[in-house]
């Protein structure tokens, strides 16, 4: 296992959408391994595959508290088939946004079809802090970000702060 380095906004490849996995086989424990890694050291609760510049429909997530036993989630192809009318609000951030947080309104329940690393057909459904992130991670598959949920003149704000870093330091 080693932990890979993660595509930082204003990287374009953020912007891809993800192919779909054609067949789930143990070629995959590799990159599962290293997202989980790569997730847990970072530290975040949630990673998808794309953040490590892996453009296929993977997902890791562990929303366990520290002060719990660790509860990790791979979601290959995940889809969301339900969302709950009902909306909340947290306080989002991404590993590949580093330093950066905003309130973002979404579903506040949400069911998700998907296949787990063994191949089987999964089907959850969550509500709190794992629907959210769930959600968030579902949209990095579509190449889409948190900070697309915020206002657009937050958006171009940390755009433009993460495109002169990014810059000064020669990326
Ligand atoms: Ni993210």
């Amino acid at each position: 296992m080693s932990i890979r380095p993660i595509l930082i906004l204003p990287d374009p490849k953020l912007r891809l959408v993800s192919d779909p996995v054609a067949k789930v086989t143990s070629d995959l424990s590799p990159l599962i391994d290293d997202m989980f890694e790569t997730m847990y050291d970072a530290p975040g609760i949630g990673l998808a595959a794309i953040q490590v510049g892996v453009p296929q429909r993977i997902v890791t997530i562990d929303t366990a508290r520290n002060d719990e036993p660790r509860k990790p989630i791979a979601l290959i192809n995940p889809e969301i088939l339900w969302s709950s009318d009902e909306l909340s609000s947290y306080e989002e951030g991404c590993l590949s946004i580093p330093e950066f947080y905003e309130e973002v309104e979404r579903p506040a329940r949400v069911r998700v079809r998907f296949t787990d690393r063994d191949g089987s057909a999964c089907e959850m459904e969550a509500e709190g802090l794992l629907a959210t992130c769930l959600q968030h991670e579902i949209d990095h598959l579509e190449g889409k970000l948190f900070i697309d949920h915020i206002s657009r003149l937050k958006r171009e704000r940390v755009v433009k702060k993460f495109t002169k870093a990014a810059r000064r330091d020669g990326a």
